[in-house]
């Protein structure tokens, strides 16, 4: 079969790094990058640490406001399809290459396959979510990563298609992580293990907005840790607005984004991680790291039930208490398959020609 896989921004390197790998055994892939994430350190580096084929096609579509991203998404994308004539699209996750990719595909009835389907937040103010209903309703293969996806489809009246596969994030997080445990970024650094939280923040409610954005970051300064961060260029763009990036003590060491391996490597030694983003909550729960969610709610139900993550929101206050007393109490389950989501992927697809 000839596949069009669709991906434009950070986690969607490391999912089709996944499927990839077992899709090109037998069936032709051709990688569209739209251009999304373009920053060496948001891009380049996981093509590099995950050995992603180079992408066929980079439409460069760079930053903008979601409509004019999406539209130039939509155009290009569509260029591309028309030219390659693929037998089936793939799109991941929940951004705005997602969804262009979608649609673009579903209006000249090219079957679409979403991978990280029937995810849900609940909250329509978050862009995902908004990608996220549409990309599910116009797809044709809809590959959940969890029982609470697929139940959240069959609540939506979406059932033709639904399958339950694991979570393709599993799969490349155990396929890599000997690889992490050899960087030595922790020492590097100075750190020792389990002398550290690790923290990432990147969400538009918490980082474009003055207040909550400083309101995390007291949080950081307070907790008594070494918190370390590594910066999505949307957070240090604002940090730098608000100027709130100025005389930070030494205890809070903002980085550069780092590639996959060292991120991994930082999550597996870390005593606790703080963070607001989908995919930094699952790697924690992966390797048995408390995790303490900067949001008001979470996708990854399982992780919370399980007792290994604690969503607290933004408040200074909260997130201090977590940091210094949240412990988990449950044994983790199997909730996120068996790390072989990209082989059942890859034969359902398959199984449309
Ligand atoms: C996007 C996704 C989000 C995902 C995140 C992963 C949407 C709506 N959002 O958010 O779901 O969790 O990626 O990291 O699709 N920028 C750079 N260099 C880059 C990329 C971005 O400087 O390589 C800056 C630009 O100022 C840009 C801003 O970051 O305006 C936001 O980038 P964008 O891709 O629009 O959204 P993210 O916040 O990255
Ligand atoms: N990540 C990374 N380097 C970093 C921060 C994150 O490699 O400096 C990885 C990490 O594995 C995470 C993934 O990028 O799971 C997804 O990134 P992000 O948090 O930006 O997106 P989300 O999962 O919230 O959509």
């Amino acid at each position: 079969m000839k596949i069009v896989s669709i991906v434009g921004a950070r986690p969607q390197f490391i999912k089709a790094a996944a499927v990839s790998r077992v899709l090109r055994r037998r069936d032709t892939e051709i990688l569209v990058h739209t251009g999304q994430h373009y920053d060496e350190s948001m891009s380049d580096v996981f093509f590099q640490a995950l050995e992603i084929p180079l992408p066929d096609y980079n439409l460069e579509v760079g930053s903008g406001s979601h409509a004019r991203q999406t539209g130039e998404m939509l155009v290009r994308i569509e260029e591309v399809l028309a030219s390659v004539r693929p037998d089936a699209v793939l799109v991941y996750g929940d951004t705005n290459s997602t969804l262009a990719g979608g649609l673009a595909a579903s209006k000249l009835h090219i079957p679409v396959g979403h991978v990280e389907a029937g995810l849900r937040s609940f909250n329509r103010t978050m862009p995902e979510e908004l990608n996220r209903v549409v990309a599910d309703h116009l797809s044709n293969l809809l590959f959940c990563p969890t029982q609470t996806a697929v139940d959240n489809l069959h609540r939506e009246g979406v059932v033709k298609g639904v399958h339950l596969v694991g979570d393709v994030m599993y799969d490349v997080a155990l396929t890599h992580a000997q690889q992490a445990r050899k960087r030595d970024i922790v020492s590097r650094l100075g750190l020792t293990p389990q002398g550290y939280v690790l923290a990432t923040v990147h969400r538009p409610a918490n980082v474009d907005d003055r207040e909550t954005l400083g309101s995390i970051l007291k949080a950081f300064l307070e907790c008594e840790e070494i918190v370390v961060f590594p910066v999505h260029p949307r957070t240090r763009k604002n940090l730098t607005q608000f100027n709130l990036d100025r005389g930070l003590p030494k205890s809070v060491r903002l980085l550069e984004p780092v590639d996959y391996l060292d991120f991994l490597a930082l999550v597996i030694s870390a005593k606790k991680v703080a963070t607001d983003s989908g995919g930094v909550q699952k790697e924690a729960y992966f390797f048995g790291i408390p995790c303490v969610t900067l949001r008001d709610e979470t996708e990854w139900m399982e992780t919370v039930e399980d007792g290994w993550n604690a969503v607290v929101g933004t408040q200074t206050a909260d997130i201090v208490d977590a940091i210094r007393n949240f412990n988990p109490h449950g044994t983790k389950s199997k909730s996120f398959g068996d790390g072989h989501a990209a082989e059942k992927i890859v034969k359902l697809l398959e199984s449309l020609a």
